[in-house]
């Protein structure tokens, strides 16, 4: 008998599978009592009641997510798909603003609704500066820059911001923070991590805080959280060992022993988990050779066993594909080891037939055990529960005007100036350069990156890669504030490449050259010489040659100064500040003092690299925790 009711269990679930999308026409969900749909209940018996409901397919849609780009309300609907996202750029168009964005989210949300169990989708996003894909956010300063500040609450306020930033475009789901311990700037990753340090990345999980909400005292520690409406989902990234790749090539083997592991790559994860963070993203790097992906003892034995994580673990983008080399080789054996690794949901993020039918005939052969399945399910439905999101799947307009608000540009504008790094301030004996003084009667703005908000927020911004230019966004550039700082009588010229003899005429009383990198993102920014954009290097010499001059560094990252420092009079680690230039005048003119410490060692030449604090033959140009301090001076 007991046989007997296996078996055709079985049965039904194959018979459902064939029909659910028809039964989502003629049944519509929400008919008499629903079990899960029921908030009075417990989570663990939503889970269950739900669990016991859903077919095969429309628990692999669940374990599905796709780009925007490639879904409709209907795919949502007819496969139970159980994510979407935005990946970096993936807007609905150009410049849309905060209602479009909701528009979007809720029409796909519909489709989800209309489903046969009416399971609401999360959308998700690439919120890693404030919500950076989003036109006149608020851009934040890179985590690099975060890491400079040393100040856990601050980058808390940040998450926060920034959750209410994206409730404002109806998403509930963030793909940050990503707490990687960069090793080696050659990374093109590297100012995605807020330091080379462990223990200050683990210091700023408190975005984590930020973004969900904090755990009430009493409450679960450790077991994914959401405290509200105005919260979003956040993730953890990117499982585990991303920033330790060999030379700091983006997605390489982190060659470390479990040690290493343990003391360097693992401890932001530790505290992610106790802050409740939801989701956590794996790496597409490998460890002594294996493909984080298809890592079943990290994945499985480690994060979900030893480490008691219960949120839900997700791909990275096309990351099973990429377990083979070249990508998607063997499609069949990348589902095979990704899912069987203990992935919960894949960002697969194109085409959503190949995936489920691939992972269907995996299941139906055996391959791979129901009780996985199970597993990815009951974790992604216990943070769709936990999140409240089935009593209020839709976005709405409360928080639209959060979006870019001056409250969060004011906090944008703090962090800022306290993540400027100041790295040399006169010469031996002279006297200090900065602060500089408001009312001189005539000054030099020079630079590659003075006069570009696209320069200035970085990667990640807008678009994928970033981008150039003052109408990317919505900001305030560093000449602009600068401008705005001086005394209204103090004349401002700017040229961006000016010629010595240029400079020597005007009778400047000082300069100010703001250079660095341009903007890049993932393996676009890998660089094996770490230089400053052309003509940056040029413009230094000339103008540093001519006149009293600051130089205002804006990179991802330390880049190769070392023979230009002793031209310069004065030299700022600005970072990746993102849309508030004002946090860069309230310093260099001493409305608040420069307290910024070096989150990375900043190294002399390349082929010293990898040198990280502690390491035995450490000879930096500025060592890690470096930082001169000024005094406030009210700007005189
Ligand atoms: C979602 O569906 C509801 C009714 O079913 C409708 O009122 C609403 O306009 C739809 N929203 C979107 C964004 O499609
Ligand atoms: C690491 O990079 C090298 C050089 O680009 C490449 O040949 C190798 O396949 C990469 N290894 C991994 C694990 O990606
Ligand atoms: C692809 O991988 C599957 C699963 O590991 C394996 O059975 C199959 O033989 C592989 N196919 C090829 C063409 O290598
Ligand atoms: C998905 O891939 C399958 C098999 O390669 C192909 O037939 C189908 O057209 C693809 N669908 C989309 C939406 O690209
Ligand atoms: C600028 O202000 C300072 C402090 O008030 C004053 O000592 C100095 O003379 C002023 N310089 C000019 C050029 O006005
Ligand atoms: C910004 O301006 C540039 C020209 O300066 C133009 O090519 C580009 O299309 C503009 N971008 C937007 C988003 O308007
Ligand atoms: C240069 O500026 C200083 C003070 O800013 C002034 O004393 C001097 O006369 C100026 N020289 C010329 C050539 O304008
Ligand atoms: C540095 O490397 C980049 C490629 O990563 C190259 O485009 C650039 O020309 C190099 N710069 C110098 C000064 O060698």
């Amino acid at each position: 008998m007991a046989k007997l009711s296996f078996l055709s269990m079985g049965m039904i679930l194959f018979l459902c599978c064939c029909s659910a999308a028809a039964a989502a026409r003629t049944a519509p969900a929400g008919q008499g009592y629903s079990k899960y749909k029921d908030p009075g209940q417990p989570v663990n018996a939503r889970i269950r009641d739900l669990m016991q409901r859903m077919t095969l397919q429309e628990k692999i849609g669940q374990m599905t997510q796709l780009d925007r780009a490639s879904v409709t309300p209907e795919i949502l609907r007819d496969y139970s798909i159980g994510s979407v996202l935005s990946g970096g750029g993936s807007v609905p168009f150009p410049k849309a603003k905060a209602r479009d964005w909701i528009d979007m989210v809720n029409s796909y949300q519909n489709g989800s609704l209309s489903s046969r169990l009416g399971i609401p989708i999360i959308y998700g996003i690439d919120a890693v500066h404030g919500h950076n894909n989003v036109y006149q956010a608020t851009i934040f300063p890179h985590n690099v820059g975060l890491g400079a500040t040393r100040d856990p609450d601050l980058v808390k306020r940040i998450g926060a911001a920034t959750a209410l930033e994206v409730r404002a475009t109806g998403i509930n789901y963030v793909f940050a923070p990503c707490i990687a311990v960069c090793r080696d700037p050659r990374w093109g990753r590297c100012y995605e991590s807020y330091s080379e340090d462990p223990s200050v990345v683990q210091s700023m999980t408190s975005i984590i805080s930020g973004l969900q909400g904090e755990i009430p005292a009493g409450g679960r520690k450790g077991a994914p959280y959401l405290g509200g409406n105005d919260k979003v989902l956040a993730c953890a990234k990117h499982y585990v060992g991303d920033g330790g790749t060999a030379r700091g090539i983006n997605e390489n083997n982190t060659v470390a022993d479990w040690h290493e592991m343990l003391s360097i790559h693992m401890p932001g994860y530790y505290k992610a988990i106790i802050e409740g963070v939801s989701t956590i993203m794996v790496s597409y790097s490998s460890w002594n050779g294996v493909k984080m992906h298809a890592n079943r003892f990290l994945v499985t034995d480690f994060l979900k066993n030893t480490l008691k994580f219960r949120g839900f673990v997700i791909s990275d983008w096309e990351g099973i594909d990429k377990i083979t080399t070249p990508a998607d080789a063997n499609y069949t054996y990348s589902v095979q080891m990704g899912i069987g690794a203990g992935i919960d949901m894949v960002m697969v993020p194109y085409n959503h037939t190949v995936f489920i039918d691939t992972l269907t005939r995996l299941v139906k052969a055996d391959v791979i055990p129901m009780s996985r399945i199970d597993d990815a399910i009951e974790r992604i439905l216990r943070v769709k529960f936990m999140t409240g999101l089935f009593e209020k799947p839709l976005g709405d307009q409360t928080f639209l005007s959060q979006l870019g608000s001056q409250e969060h540009r004011d906090l944008a504008r703090e962090a800022v100036r306290k993540s400027l790094v100041l790295l040399k301030n006169g010469h031996k004996a002279d006297p200090p350069v900065l602060p500089l003084a408001k009312n001189a009667s005539k000054i030099l703005v020079a630079g590659t990156h003075a006069n570009n908000l696209g320069y200035q927020c970085g990667g990640w911004t807008i678009t994928w890669q970033g981008g150039s230019g003052n109408n990317l966004t919505s900001g305030t550039t560093i000449l602009g504030a600068i401008s705005k700082a001086v005394d209204l009588d103090t004349e401002v010229v700017f040229s961006e490449n000016p010629d010595p003899d240029f400079v020597r005429s005007h009778n400047f009383s000082y300069a100010i050259v703001v250079v660095g990198e341009l903007p890049y993102a993932e393996t676009a920014g890998d660089s094996t010489n770490l230089t400053l954009a052309e003509p940056g290097g040029d413009i230094i010499q000339k103008v540093c040659g001519a006149v009293k001059c600051v130089v205002v560094v804006v990179s991802g990252r330390p880049v190769t100064i070392e023979p230009r420092v002793d031209q310069m009079d004065a030299l700022v680690a600005a970072w990746l500040p993102g849309s508030q230039g004002e946090g860069v005048a309230d310093v260099l003119f001493g409305d608040y003092g420069f307290t910024g410490k070096l989150p990375r060692t900043w190294f002399k030449t390349v082929d010293q690299l990898p040198m990280n604090v502690g390491d035995p033959h450490y000879d930096p140009l500025f060592p890690f925790g470096f930082g001169l301090t000024t005094e406030p001076t009210g700007g005189q």
